[in-house]
């Protein structure tokens, strides 16, 4: 542990944060007062409810899901951990798509799993069959992957996650963490196979990310192996109570989706006409461009007072990562890089 880097979350001055693939919209007011109103009632001197009862309900409203199929954890980022520890021993091995969300090998590695990467092709399109032959012939015992991809925006159809968890003979971990942006979901599936398990947060599409919120859905047998490596007051009281808030109104949820599926036409087109980038297709609410010298254009967007998500090198070697934001924000970064690459 001790060669470990730590995942650093850089302080820079920034106006325009496009970086986390964050919801751009803020609370409004109204819900704010409720938000206010239901901290009031907590009884700070207690310990939060270890059951998640009601949160957990919320969230099988939300989604559509049996409350006793989930539990809800201080963001996703603490089940992909227990996951890990829950399923791998030493030398176990555990495939994981390249590129996809770094925190599965940082997990992953931090467990003593033995990680076999399986990478996406240059358009960043996976190859479903020869994954799950992949998995097969390694004999892991976890795949991770999330979908749509993050950091590519790759969308996998519903029948090809079907196929992965129906072919791969491991426990297979589906991150729809960004499913709200491309509608595609297998969470009514998770009684069908002993193999499945989904991971969802309240971070992204809810909009909910200062607070933590994530959850595991999957069938009774994989939740209780799940339930005895959790601590037992895992999700504060604080979060318990405004995720409630956040989660009773889907129709808010939806117009901000709607919002940014008319963003994402938007930037994406607009990009295309500038020369001297690669746009890879995305079905989420951010997309990966790639240009000549990367490095330079991240550096000159800050000094602008806009970050986005810059990875140094192999497969996203001069890729950048741009959420989309308001159109105001759109059209600033639009602007500068027009102005950085023409
Ligand atoms: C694919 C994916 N899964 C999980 C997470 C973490 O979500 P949370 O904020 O719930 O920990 C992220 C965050 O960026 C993500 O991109």
């Amino acid at each position: 542990m001790k060669n470990f880097k730590a995942y650093n979350v850089p302080k820079m001055d920034i106006k325009i944060k496009l970086d986390a693939n964050e919801n751009p919209f803020n609370v409004p007011e109204e819900m704010l007062k409720e938000i206010c109103e239901s901290v009031k009632k907590i009884d700070f001197n207690r310990y939060p409810d270890s059951e998640t009862e009601e949160i957990r309900k919320a969230y099988g409203e939300y989604a559509n899901v049996n409350p006793e199929n989930i539990l809800a954890g201080n963001g996703s980022d603490e089940f992909i951990k227990i996951i890990d520890e829950a399923f791998l021993n030493e030398s176990d091995k555990v495939v994981i798509l390249n590129p996809d969300f770094s925190m599965y090998g940082v997990s992953a590695e931090a467990s003593g799993g033995n990680i076999v990467y399986f990478d996406l092709d240059d358009d960043m399109k996976l190859n479903v069959d020869e994954l799950i032959a992949k998995v097969n012939s390694e004999g892991a015992k976890l795949l991770f992957f999330s979908n749509p991809n993050n950091p590519t925006g790759m969308s996998l159809k519903r029948e090809e996650v079907i196929k992965i968890i129906e072919g791969c003979n491991c426990v297979v971990v589906v991150d729809e963490a960004y499913s709200e942006f491309n509608g595609v979901t297998v969470i009514d599936k998770i009684d069908d196979y002993e193999n499945l398990i989904i991971l969802r947060t309240c971070s992204k599409a809810v909009g909910g990310a200062s607070i933590r919120l994530g959850f595991i859905i999957s069938n009774k047998a994989i939740l209780g192996e799940v339930k005895k490596l959790k601590s037992p007051y895992n999700v504060n009281s604080v979060t318990q109570v405004i995720g409630k808030v956040f989660l009773k109104n889907p129709q808010r949820i939806l117009n901000i989706l709607n919002i940014i599926f008319r963003e994402r036409s938007y930037v994406c087109s607009a990009i295309k006409e500038i020369s001297g980038i690669k746009v890879y297709d995305t079905e989420s609410n951010f997309v990966l461009i790639k240009c000549e010298n990367a490095e330079k254009v991240y550096e000159e967007l800050v000094k602008q007072g806009i970050s986005v998500r810059n990875f140094g090198g192999s497969k996203l070697k001069n890729c950048l990562r741009i959420t989309f934001g308001t159109r105001e924000q759109n059209d600033l970064i639009l602007d500068s890089l027009k102005r950085i690459l023409g």
